[in-house]
């Protein structure tokens, strides 16, 4: 292979941001001095994927990939080293200036390469073939254009045509000296064999006479083709499409999502069509966060993919009854993988294709925009309207949408969900809990793909706990066996310790400040000093009081100038209220604050234990601002709201209560009650 030269190798290293390139795969979180997000190579519920920007590496603690960025497009494209470095020059408009190469030492880079290159060049002579020759513009160009698609779209997703021969493309690569293993080995072309399906040693080109739209991975290489015949011709099936290869696994494959990935992102949802004119006319409409299963269902792989974009699918249905009836299989699977997911129905007769076509995409903004609803409450309705009047078809009706709610792996939505098919079907709450443990506990009829490693059918439980338990659970807030074995019987609403919230936040965030100010330079373990391990676990804005946060941004400046905060330097200030805060958190160093002591909180001897007495300072201000957003939440779930909205709160909730439970149990503070 040619070589790039080492210069340009130390270009390409030094301007890829490896949270750039990372962030064009997964969402990225911050926290701390790092971001985070579900690994992309491996599966898991929580991120254990970290990117550390100031070191330009990623690691995952989960699967223990780990590497630069060049390294990251390696291992997500499956690419070798140059290849990545030419995605990366192409990334930020880097000119790679290869030593003239031959098509024979093109082939020589390993067989991946190959096949990417093999389907470049095949992409690019049928891309050429729809706008310069004279069958591809009056044919493929024509159709495209009748389709009412314009230039612009056809160059985004390179559309093409493949001439009605049966060696066109063979030639083409033969003379451009492509090695016809390749063309094989994607697809590109049959072999022909004879009667008795032996090889004849003779091969044809697969696409004829087809307008091609190539298929990208999310790196935007092409993989493969779907190709659409122009015929009416019955035998002949409207779309074939390339067979699997080394470079295309469908299952891992979504049409479109090359050009959609940054909308999705932005957008915050993403649209799933069928098929590719849905993808281009949707696209060209302005509605570009659309993607395509391509016709068929859809698979975990693909779920995958959607989620390092985004949490939310809307699934854009065909408006005619057989199709809504397949697509609802399908769409549990969304479910399972984690994803909210919600509905449009187009009116009967209608794709969104045909439907964007008809209103224009002002109107189809607004149809997706007001008519979308969510998957189960769909379901809901629909299965509830088909079996009115028949108990036998109700009771059916009613166990399959129990099966959809068993597999949303959230368990307070999942509760959110019971309470509204109890209300659309017209039957007592606890009944339906009933019931939805029964079917919760078996197998769903017909288990699809399952993600996770869950078991088909069973919702994410908490491990040990039965569903009983857990819809007790979801009722009271909490595990009830936890409760129990801290000798609480009572509800989290009956907790005294809110009261006192606002005092006890400020003794909180002072105790930081503290600590802080008077052994910032101080280690908690070797190397880490007090401030780094502050300035790395909190945010640039950890405090609520004014003059807390004006001290804390004093402290900050200092280190920002490379000096750690010391008691001496921070008193020259004008502000007479930080200097004598200042004074005040310098003498009280060896009083135990009175609200420890009536809280019976764990004292702690700071001179020994520096590491312990900061990570508990944090702790317990974590656990302040955990409760206030709790209280908040209460408060918000008061009032009326939109369901959807209700859902998110209870459900942030509940991730808050688990979160304080963990931070008292590791303070050792769960105050029982009365106290
Ligand atoms: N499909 C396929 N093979 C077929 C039929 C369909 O792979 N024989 C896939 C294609 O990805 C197609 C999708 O299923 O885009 C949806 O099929 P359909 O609705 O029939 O096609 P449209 O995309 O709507 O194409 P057109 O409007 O041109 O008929
Ligand atoms: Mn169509």
């Amino acid at each position: 292979m040619a070589r790039i030269p080492k210069e340009l190798v130390d270009q390409i290293i030094q301007t890829a941001d490896i949270v750039e390139v990372v962030g064009d795969f997964v969402q990225l979180k911050r926290k701390g001095q790092n971001l985070w997000a579900n690994c992309p190579f491996h599966n898991e519920k929580s991120p254990s994927f970290s990117v550390t920007p100031a070191k330009g590496f990623f690691k995952c603690f989960g699967c223990g990939k780990s590497g630069d960025a060049v390294r990251f497009i390696m291992e997500i494209e499956g690419s070798s080293y140059p290849e990545a470095l030419k995605y990366l020059a192409r990334k930020y408009g880097i000119t790679v200036q290869e030593e003239e190469k031959t098509p024979q030492q093109q082939l020589e880079q390993n067989e991946r390469d190959s096949q990417f290159i093999v389907s470049d060049f095949a992409k690019n002579h049928f891309h050429r073939l729809l706008q310069n020759s004279e069958e591809g513009m009056s044919i493929g160009y024509g159709y495209l254009k009748e389709r009412g698609l314009n230039l612009s779209t056809i160059q985004t997703f390179e559309l093409g045509y493949s001439l009605d021969a049966w060696d066109d493309l063979m030639k083409a690569a033969e003379t451009a000296g492509y090695d016809k293993k390749y063309l094989e080995k994607t697809g590109l072309t049959v072999i022909r064999t004879d009667d008795q399906g032996a090889d004849t040693g003779r091969r044809y080109d697969r696409f004829r006479g087809r307008v091609m739209f190539p298929i990208h991975n999310i790196g935007g290489r092409v993989v493969g083709f779907g190709a659409r015949t122009l015929k009416r011709d019955d035998k002949m099936a409207k779309y074939l499409n390339s067979p699997e290869s080394e470079i295309y696994h469908k299952s891992d494959v979504l049409y479109g999502l090359f050009q959609a990935r940054q909308a999705i992102r932005t957008e915050e949802v993403c649209y799933l069509v069928e098929g590719y004119l849905d993808v281009l006319s949707l696209y060209q409409g302005g509605i570009k966060n659309v993607v395509a299963s391509s016709g068929t269902s859809l698979t975990e792989g693909q779920i995958r993919l959607i989620k390092r974009y985004s949490d939310n699918v809307t699934v854009l249905y065909d408006g005619d009854a057989a199709g809504i009836k397949a697509s609802l299989r399908g769409t549990d699977l969304l479910l399972e993988g984690g994803l909210n997911v919600r509905v449009v129905l187009f009116p009967d007769g209608d794709d969104p294709d045909s439907y964007i076509r008809k209103v224009g995409d002002q109107r189809f903004t607004e149809y997706i925009e007001t008519k979308s609803q969510d998957f189960i409450s769909f379901k809901t309705t629909l299965v509830a309207r088909e079996a009115s009047g028949d108990p036998v078809k109700k009771a059916e009706a009613i166990r399959d949408v129990l099966h959809s709610i068993a597999k949303v792996p959230d368990a307070i939505k999942r509760q959110v969900f019971l309470q509204q098919t109890a209300t659309v079907f017209g039957i007592d709450e606890q009944v339906l809990i009933t019931e939805y443990n029964k079917v919760a506990r078996k197998p769903a009829p017909r288990p699809g793909v399952v993600s996770n490693g869950q078991q088909p059918g069973q919702p994410a439980a908490p491990r040990g706990m039965t569903h009983e338990e857990e819809i007790q659970a979801l009722m009271y807030g909490a595990d009830p066996s936890e409760l129990q074995s801290a000798g609480i019987n009572n509800t989290a609403e009956d907790f005294g310790e809110f009261d006192t919230v606002p005092d006890v936040l400020q003794t909180c965030e002072r105790e930081v400040l503290r600590l802080m100010v008077l052994y910032a330079p101080r280690e908690v373990e070797p190397e880490i000093s007090v401030a780094a391990y502050f300035m790395s676990q909190l945010d640039d804005a950890p405090f609520k009081t004014p003059l807390f946060a004006e001290m804390w941004e004093a402290c900050r400046q200092e280190l920002l100038a490379g000096r750690f905060p010391e008691v001496r330097t921070l008193v020259q200030t004008e502000r007479e209220e930080i200097r004598s805060l200042i004074t005040d958190l310098a003498t009280e160093r060896y009083e135990i604050s009175p609200n420890w002591r009536t809280k019976e909180i764990y004292v702690f001897n700071e001179v020994d234990l520096m590491g312990q007495a900061c990570e508990n300072a944090l702790r317990r201000l974590n656990k302040c601002n955990v409760q206030r957003e709790i209280i908040a939440c209460r408060d918000a779930l008061a009032k009326p709201m939109e369901w959807d909205e209700m859902v998110m709160i209870m459900r942030r909730k509940m991730e808050l209560e688990t979160i304080d439970k963990e931070l008292a149990k590791q303070l050792g503070t769960i105050i029982p009650r009365g106290n």
